[in-house]
Order: C-alpha cells, then sequence, then structure tokens
C-alpha cells in the first residue's frame, strides 16, 4: 500500500491475527508492532532523545492537551515545531487532548461544540472543539493525529456510553474535515469507542471505516475493565476495521496486555507505565516487575539482567538502584525508566521477529514463562 502522499502501511508477515510491518512517514519508518514512548510535555520524562532513539524506539507520542496549556500550540510552532522543540526528529503522533481534559481538566462542560475547562495548573478556561484540537495538532506538526473523542470510564450505563459514542463519530466527521487543510503525508486517525458494549463497537468501527482514515485507534479501554473484556472488545472490533490499515490501541498498558493485544491484530501502543513506574523504581524485566523500594535489594550486588540490551540493567547493582529510589535520587528513576523503556522496546522487536518466524504464540508463551518462574 504505497501512498504517493508520504503515509503509507506495509504488512510485511503474518502469524495467525498477528502481523508485523512498516509505516512510512515523511519522517520515517515505523516498525510495528511498535510501542510509542510517551513525550507528554515535549520530553520524554528522564531521557535523553538520543536515548530513546537508541533503544529503538521509531516514533513517540505528545499530548494536545498538556502543550496547549504550557507553553501553548502557537508558541511551539512559532519555535519551529514540536520536532524543533523537543529535539525528535522521527514520527510523532499526537493525542487529540479530549482524554487528558476528562481526567486532568477542572470544571469540564461537554457540549455538542466540544469541551471548555479549566487548566488544572492555573484555572485559566480553554475551549477545545475538534477543529481547535486539529489546529493544535497541526501547529505541533504531529505527523499522525487523532480526532476529538469523549472516552468514557468503564463500567457504565448504555445510555451514557451510547451518546458518548455517536458524538465521538459526528466529531470524527469533524476532526475529518478540519484535517483536510493539513501539509500532505500526514495522517488522522479515527478512534473506535463504545465502552465495553459490543454492538455500539461494531458500530463505532463501521462508521469510521466508511468514513476511510488511513488508521484506526482503539480507545476506551483500559479504564477500569478487566484484561479479559479489553481483549474481548479488541477481538470485536477488528473484523469490522480495514486490515490493510494500521491499528492503534490507546493508553496500553502492561507488557501482557501488549502480547495479549498483539495476538489479536494490534500495531500500534503507549502507555505511560514504562516510564511513571520507572520513575517510582517499578522495573519490568524478563523476570516480572521488581520493586527497587524493596528492602530485599539493599544488599544485592547483582545487576537486574546481565543479558538485557540496555546499560543501566547490566551495569549497576540492584543494592545501588535500590539505594536511589529510596533516597529519591534522579538518577534512580532516570535508570529504572531507561530499563523500562528498552525492556519495551525489546518486547515488541521480540514479537516483530516471532511473527516474521511464525512462532508468536511459542514467543509469547516463553516471555510468560519468563514471568511466571520471577526474579531469581
Ligand atoms: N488514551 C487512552 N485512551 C484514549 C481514548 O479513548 N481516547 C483518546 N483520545 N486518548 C486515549
Amino acid at each position: 500500500m504505497t501512498d504517493p502522499t508520504g503515509f503509507s502501511f506495509e504488512i510485511t508477515a503474518r502469524d495467525g491475527a498477528a502481523r508485523t510491518g512498516l509505516i512510512t512517514t515523511p519522517r520515517g519508518h515505523i516498525r510495528t508492532p511498535a510501542f510509542m514512548p510517551v513525550g507528554t510535555q515535549a520530553t520524554v520524562k528522564g531521557m535523553y532523545m538520543d536515548q530513546v532513539k537508541a533503544l529503538g524506539a521509531d516514533v513517540i507520542l505528545g499530548n494536545t492537551y498538556h502543550l496547549m496549556l504550557r507553553p501553548g500550540a502557537e508558541r511551539v510552532a512559532a519555535l519551529g515545531g514540536l520536532h524543533q522543540f523537543g529535539g525528535w526528529k522521527g514520527p510523532i503522533l499526537t493525542d487529540s487532548g479530549g482524554f487528558q481534559v476528562m481526567s486532568l481538566a477542572k470544571l469540564r462542560k461537554l457540549t455538542e461544540q466540544g469541551v471548555t475547562f479549566a487548566s488544572h495548573i492555573d484555572g485559566s478556561r480553554f475551549e477545545l472543539t475538534p477543529e481547535r484540537s486539529i489546529e493544535i495538532q497541526g501547529l505541533l506538526g504531529a505527523d499522525i493525529q487523532m480526532q476529538l473523542d469523549e472516552c468514557v470510564s468503564l463500567p457504565n450505563d448504555r445510555a451514557t456510553i451510547e451518546k458518548s459514542t455517536h458524538l465521538s463519530l459526528r466529531w470524527a466527521e469533524r476532526s475529518k474535515r478540519a484535517f483536510e487543510t493539513q501539509p500532505k503525508g500526514r495522517a488522522l486517525f479515527g478512534i473506535v469507542q463504545g465502552g465495553d458494549i459490543p454492538d455500539l463497537r461494531v458500530e463505532s468501527a463501521k462508521a469510521l471505516t466508511d468514513m476511510d482514515f488511513p488508521g484506526y485507534s482503539i480507545g476506551g479501554l483500559a479504564v477500569g475493565e478487566p484484561q479479559a473484556v479489553m481483549l474481548a472488545m479488541i477481538e470485536t472490533v477488528m473484523p469490522h476495521l480495514p486490515d490493510a490499515k494500521p491499528h492503534y490501541l490507546m493508553g496500553v498498558g502492561t507488557p501482557d496486555d501488549l502480547l495479549g493485544a498483539v495476538a489479536c491484530g494490534v500495531d500500534m501502543f503507549d502507555c505511560v507505565m514504562p516510564t511513571r513506574n520507572g520513575r517510582h523504581g517499578q522495573a519490568f524485566s524478563r523476570f516480572g516487575k521488581i520493586n527497587f523500594r524493596n528492602a530485599r535489594h539493599a544488599a544485592d550486588p547483582r545487576p537486574i539482567d546481565e543479558a538485557s540490551s540496555c546499560p543501566a540493567a547490566r551495569d549497576y547493582s540492584r543494592a545501588y538502584l535500590h539505594h536511589l529510589i529510596r533516597t529519591e535520587e534522579m538518577l534512580g528513576s532516570m535508570l529504572v525508566t531507561w530499563i523500562n523503556l528498552a525492556y519495551y522496546q525489546d518486547l515488541m522487536a521480540g514479537a516483530r521477529a516471532a511473527i516474521a518466524a511464525g512462532r508468536y504464540a511459542d514467543y509469547a508463551a516463553e516471555v510468560r514463562e519468563g514471568w511466571a518462574r520471577g526474579d531469581i
């Protein structure tokens, strides 16, 4: 699928419903399945951009909500755009802001037109409409942009989920229209909503497919439902999304969630978990989760994992990481963040190789066995 406008997706191998491939953007390639480190404030917290690149990340995420509040989209544009401002040269995907307004902003008022809210920083008032969200993402210079949507928490009642799903579909149309004036080569994704209600999920996926987006996000998951419900919703929507377009599962998840979703045909992920948990001293490893606040590491001279691709996992003792986390030294947060992002990137690199070799189920089983064996 080569698109002369500069955005395309090619699937290079399949294994069951899992696929591996390559998204092409004018700013470079994205190998899929891909994990996108979260760079909310034009920074992947605690990491240099060169380090993020060296881990094998092809794309990072930015946030409309945070950047519109501070330093402001017009200012970022005047400073050359988000790539120039933050020093990330590769593709950037931005979220549209609605999800963050719902979770962070105060005094929210949702209407057909959009959402007005008070900034969580200083209380100043803002309005986000589908048109303004796309304008902001355009000013930031995002390569892959998201429609404005509304995401409801779960559990919730059918009437609320239905109303919200239909509003998101109307906002998808407005977002698409607003996107038409942007430079060629950028892509706008529609976002499937529908909560945990299968017929609403199917309705949302079909309606967005009719609108013909270059990629499809699955939103409204990992918002309080069990993992089995999340995977069931992904399986419900997949047959109704174009197979040849990228599928992005928003805001997910644990390493186990990623393995499960890749098996259902998801191509892209983002989540704050490796960076946020890393800052608080929780590492992800092939032995499972390791909490460095725990006193059992205090006198342990061994590194986390001598076989890791990440220097921080090989070159520092568990005792030292424990000490840095307990004393709240910033290096502790930086090292564990580095370890976690390396683990997530390696997990996806392993998935890509396994799909290409036709052994994805074995790969997922082996990785899960490592977690089950636990820390040695
Ligand atoms: N991030 C995680 N979930 C969602 C969602 O449903 N919508 C948007 N826009 N962003 C998300």
